[in-house]
């Protein structure tokens, strides 16, 4: 059974008259201690989709399930179990810090909602190995937000979303607008946080490195619709051309080549091509990706593509 699934997720917003597609149309599972990222330009929708996935936001269409039970349907009791089941690290870690609580007021959250079967001493002790586990001191539960780092402070989200012990961790970002040292130390403690804890992780990045780092499975998001989904070691060998056009990208940082490059900008959310959407950026579009969106299609065992010429 699948640990968290969303099945046909729209996240439709309206501003000054326009409709603005973000999610559109996602359908995404995640299994035990499972690490899946999500990898995507800049206003792709993943930062809503993890909205959607918290239950944080409304879908405009769609339904989730966790464990196999509906969620938007199922009532405040479950609702209130899933708050404690899924925890996130948001993309703006440090805005999530509230900076006049003390650390560990904000680390003990989750905990907080347990109700009163877990006393305050039980409380502080798990506040203070979760910052710990994270790299943090003991100690520093009694200081505050604003005397961190920003690596540091996500890592005090980080024992936030960890101290409850929950099956799902989703993160936005994690590593985005730090020093290259601060981010590598960040993805060493995600590695070792994915053996030693139960937790499935959800990562959100644009950075493949990251992904082939952290994660088994890899879906990529273009303009609100899942475009790709493939293990991570297929990933030198994708199906799709956008998912191609990341790799080459990538590639170019380190060794300059004729490699298909992306050229233009990513659509505007507000006025998504017909077709697919992808197809005025794409190298080989036909007449026929003008007119019609490609399905998200099983190619290979764990591997879809939503592209005619994969199909
Ligand atoms: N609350 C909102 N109201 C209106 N538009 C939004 C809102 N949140 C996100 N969007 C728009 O939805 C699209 C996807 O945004 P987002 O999910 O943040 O993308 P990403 O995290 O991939 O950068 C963007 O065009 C963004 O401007
Ligand atoms: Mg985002």
């Amino acid at each position: 059974m699948n640990l968290l699934e969303g099945h046909g997720l729209r996240k439709y917003y309206h501003r000054r008259g326009y409709q603005i597609q973000a999610v559109d149309g996602v359908d995404i599972s995640m299994k035990e201690h499972e690490a899946l990222g999500l990898v995507g330009e800049s206003g792709s929708g993943k930062s809503t989709l993890m909205r959607l996935l918290l239950l944080l936001e409304r879908p405009s269409a769609g339904d989730l399930y966790f464990r196999g039970g509906k969620l938007n349907s199922g009532g405040a009791q479950r609702w209130s179990h899933f708050r404690r089941e899924v925890q996130a690290v948001f993309q703006d870690a440090a805005a999530s810090l509230n900076p006049r609580l003390s650390v560990g007021r904000i680390v003990a959250e989750p905990l907080l909602n347990f109700g009163p079967e877990l006393g305050s001493h039980r409380i502080d002790e798990r506040v203070a190995a979760a910052l710990e586990r994270v790299g943090l001191q003991r100690d520093d539960r009694r200081r505050y937000p604003h005397e961190f780092s920003g690596g540091q402070q996500r890592r005090i989200a980080l024992a936030r979303a960890l101290v409850a012990d929950p099956p799902l961790i989703l993160c936005d970002e994690i590593t985005s607008g730090l020093d290259l040292s601060v981010q590598a130390k960040l993805l060493n403690l995600f590695r070792d946080l994915q053996e030693e804890s139960r937790a499935g992780f959800l990562f959100i990045s644009h950075d493949l490195g990251a992904m082939r780092y952290l994660c088994s499975r890899v879906a990529v998001i273009y303009a609100g619709k899942i475009v790709e989904e493939l293990p991570v070691s297929s990933l030198e060998q994708p199906l799709h051309p956008y998912t191609q056009a990341l790799l080459a990208a990538e590639a170019q940082l380190f060794a300059p080549s004729e490699m298909y490059l992306l050229e233009g900008e990513p659509p505007d959310p507000a006025a998504y091509p017909a077709g697919c959407r992808f197809h005025p950026r794409c190298p080989i579009r036909m007449k026929r990706c003008t007119e019609e969106s490609p399905r998200l299609t099983t190619v290979r065992v764990g591997h879809r593509a939503a592209c005619f010429t994969a199909h």
